[in-house]
């Protein structure tokens, strides 16, 4: 990364710089590619639990196009789109109680891609026991749909997260997913740009100062423009940042945030700072090398409006993200012009890393030993086999810190 820098011409002159590029071992999330390969040892979320009906939908996750369905008995199916018979999509097949017939001659394919029928074929087909739909598991939780694309004797247990468990009578859980505004704004399903730019964002505890805080204007809670004291530290499976800072009232208040292996996110509340423990857990989801979305599944008060921060909460004028002009985005960047603003896929070979990007190098380096952990034949942190092991402690929330 340095060496690249180190060509330069001395006078800083654009002219004759070095061809960069990105940090492919990290960005590449295609079958077979390393990356790809950590990334298929987890569940993914995939959709909703409340969206995925008997209309089938094309999900697009790891560089694979699916297909995600629910059949009429319930059970929801995630299989590879083209029809092993002559490779029409399913997309345009029906759902029954059984599964999803192929449009095109009527093959019959259960969720676990068993094909049950071949109306064409004699007796509706004499060898259904040697065809099989290319397909993944999926299960249920938290209100999304997670699938399992991984090898299938690694399949690990889908985890429970601990903010998650327990609820009150009068809380409820609310998933949904979304690149940006997902809570009331769905103007960006997907965004156009590379998981790992939301990746690092996660433990970048400073760009909260500068640009959510003081470089146009407060879009979190007022108390974010302060500059921060801030440790990182890693925990079984993942990195996190406390951030403190001394309020006008003289309290002290540390504002702790989680990355956990591979691309999973518990953020607190960064609106309200009294609600003391993070409520919600979010997946930065690779679509492919140069999109991503987010999932996120949170724990509300029952019947919690919606748009609780689209947007981080920022409107200029009244206006939704969505509605923004061109000059009133660069006047008030957030989030995503700021990482969009990074490219596709970011070239890191011309990055600078500084003392503040502690926390980005070291989850890098977690994902990479990870990579070679799993490239050796291991198996990468954070997954458990027991569900007795399968439940993730969240430390994130904002905490007043008490002095004595
Ligand atoms: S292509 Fe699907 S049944 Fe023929
Ligand atoms: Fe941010």
């Amino acid at each position: 990364m340095a060496e690249a820098t180190r060509r330069r011409v001395p006078d800083g002159s654009a002219y004759g710089r070095p061809e960069q590029h990105a940090d492919y071992e990290l960005t590449q999330v295609g079958p077979r590619t390393p990356c790809g390969e950590l990334m298929r040892r987890y569940w993914q979320p995939v959709g909703v639990s409340a969206q995925v009906t008997s209309r089938p939908q094309y999900v697009r996750i790891l560089g694979e196009d699916l297909i995600l369905f629910r059949d009429k008995s319930g059970r929801p199916g995630l299989l590879y789109p083209r029809c092993m018979h002559r490779g029409t999509t399913l997309f345009y097949g029906k759902v029954t109680d059984e599964g999803i017939a192929c449009c095109y001659h009527g093959w019959l394919f259960d969720v676990e891609g068993r094909c049950l029928r071949q109306p064409c074929e004699p007796d509706g087909g004499r060898n259904l026991d040697v065809a099989r739909q290319p397909w993944y598991p999926v299960e249920e939780r938290y209100g999304l749909v997670f699938a399992y694309m991984g090898p299938p004797e690694k399949k690990p247990v889908l985890p429970r997260f601990d903010i998650l468990e327990n609820f009150a009578p009068d809380e409820e859980i609310r998933a949904y997913m979304g690149a940006f505004g997902a809570t009331g704004d769905t103007s960006m399903p997907i965004a156009p740009y590379s998981w790992l730019h939301m990746n690092d964002n996660v433990m970048d505890p400073f760009h909260v100062y500068v640009l959510h805080s003081t470089f146009t204007g407060v879009q979190f809670a007022n108390q974010f423009a302060v500059m921060p004291r801030v440790d990182f530290f890693t925990t079984d499976a993942g990195v996190c940042y406390s951030a403190k800072r001394v309020l006008d009232d003289g309290r002290e208040y540390d504002r702790i945030s989680s990355w956990i292996m591979p691309n999973i996110m518990s953020v607190p509340n960064p609106i309200d700072i009294n609600q003391e423990k993070s409520n919600m857990i979010t997946w930065s989801l690779p679509v492919d090398d140069s999109h991503f979305t987010m999932a996120t599944a949170s724990r509300v008060p029952k019947g919690m409006q919606e748009g609780l921060f689209a947007n981080g909460g920022f409107r200029l004028n009244g206006k939704l993200w969505h509605e923004m002009s061109i000059e009133e985005h660069q006047d008030t960047p957030g989030d995503y012009e700021a990482q969009a603003g990074q490219g596709p896929v970011s070239l890191h070979t011309e990055e600078h890393l500084a003392g503040s990007d502690r926390g980005i190098i070291m989850q890098r380096r977690i994902l990479k030993q990870q990579i070679q952990i799993v490239a050796e034949g291991g198996d990468p942190a954070g997954v458990a086999f027991d569900p007795a092991n399968a439940l993730v402690k969240i430390r994130s929330g904002n905490y007043y810190v008490a002095h004595a």
